[in-house]
């Protein structure tokens, strides 16, 4: 079939999102924008009103609009299951919170083999509400793909064991290069924890998956391969068998690309430090891209934002697939029309 007769998707696995991630032809690059269901829509900011994030994270209905609002406000390509990282280690029984403007905050670190007993492993049963959630969406986003997602053992690992957000992760740090045994076996259990909540999402609909691994930037690449990429491999291989694609994602990460891809991704999300070229090059052009406008020029000027949006492009048409997105979340305090302009000239420029 020529490329410009892709048809229309029908379903979500003949989706532009779900074709682009394999290397295949698609009809328009897709789009989506991490972090798009959230503090930037009023209408989240109504929908949320009087409920804890937790709370909210784990009541169907509400997960199920708050999903929905940037897929009907921006006609992205794509819905992000509307969550948070750290609702499968409360599923599990970690005594946490979400602070508004601060983010997860763990009653008790974990930091001792003790601490271990904490992490059982999650069953479907323990998240019965995500199973519901997932079946709602995928009815109502019809041909429309759901993103599943989980935190990757490193991420998860840095708010267990700090306690909280982190700037320089040194906690996590000193238990990983002070008593590697216990790092990994913490990070091996959160593997099973994320692996879990991953297949749990794909097996209610999903139609893709990103695993967050948003702050292993903090490691240089031989450690990260040492210390890491076997448990984040070991979290994707959990869905072995549903045939759904991976996208893999970190910040600053530029110099762990291919790593992350070799730890059994489909698509590699690149944040907006890495020019897309040097991003292929790095990448040897093995797997399709995400990225990576920065959130931030969402605040320039409309001809600066078009620019880059043109530049983004440009540089990926190199690659065996791209999924236009930012370089990171959106910026609580964006203007959401920027968001639907950029979404809107993605598929005009880029229309077969
Ligand atoms: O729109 C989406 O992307 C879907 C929902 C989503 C949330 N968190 C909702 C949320 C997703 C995919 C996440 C992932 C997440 N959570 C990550 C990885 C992504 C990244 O940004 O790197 C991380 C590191 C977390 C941990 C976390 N939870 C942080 C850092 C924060 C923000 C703290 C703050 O308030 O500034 C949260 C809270 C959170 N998660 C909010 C939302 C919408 C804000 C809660 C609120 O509205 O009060």
């Amino acid at each position: 079939m020529t490329s410009s007769t892709v048809p229309a998707a029908q379903t979500p696995a003949d989706s532009a999102l779900v074709r682009a991630a394999r290397g295949l032809d698609v009809p328009h690059t897709p789009v989506w924008f991490m972090r798009q269901a959230g503090r930037s829509l009023p209408e989240y900011r109504k929908a949320r009103e009087g409920t804890e994030m937790l709370q909210a994270c784990r009541t169907p209905e509400l997960v199920a609009e708050i999903t929905l609002q940037p897929v009907r406000r921006h006609g992205v390509d794509a819905a992000i299951f509307f969550s948070d990282i750290v609702v499968p280690l409360a599923a599990v029984g970690i005594d946490l919170d979400i602070v508004a403007g601060v983010g997860p905050v763990v009653a008790a670190p974990v930091r001792s083999q003790a601490d271990l007993d904490r992490l059982p492993p999650l069953t479907p049963d323990m998240v019965e509400d995500i199973t519901e959630s997932v079946r709602i969406l995928v009815r109502e986003l019809g041909p429309t793909p759901l993103i599943g997602f989980a935190g990757a053992p490193f991420t998860l690992a840095s708010y267990l064991i700090e306690g909280g957000p982190s700037r320089n992760h040194e906690h996590t740090k000193a238990l990983m290069y002070g008593d590697p045994q216990l790092w990994h076996d913490l990070l091996a259990r959160l593997a099973v924890i994320s692996g879990a909540f991953l297949r749990v999402q794909v097996e209610a609909g999903a139609s893709a998956v990103q695993l967050f691994d948003s702050w292993v930037g903090a490691l240089p690449r031989r450690d990260y391969e040492a210390y890491v990429q076997p448990h984040s491999r070991a979290t994707l291989a959990a869905l072995d068998g549903l045939d759904v694609p991976k996208i893999h994602f970190g910040v600053g990460t530029g110099e762990l690309l291919r790593s992350m891809g070799e730890a059994g991704a489909d698509v590699v999300g690149v944040d907006y430090r890495v020019g897309l070229t040097d991003a292929l090059a790095r990448l040897d052009g093995r797997w399709a891209i995400q990225g990576n406008l920065d959130p931030a020029i969402l605040f320039a000027p409309w001809n600066a934002v078009e620019t880059r949006v043109r530049e983004i492009l440009d540089e990926a048409s190199a690659a065996p697939g791209h999924i236009f997105n930012l370089g990171h979340g959106v910026l609580p305090t964006t203007d959401p029309d920027m968001l639907t302009r950029v979404t809107a000239l993605v598929h005009e420029l880029t229309a077969r």
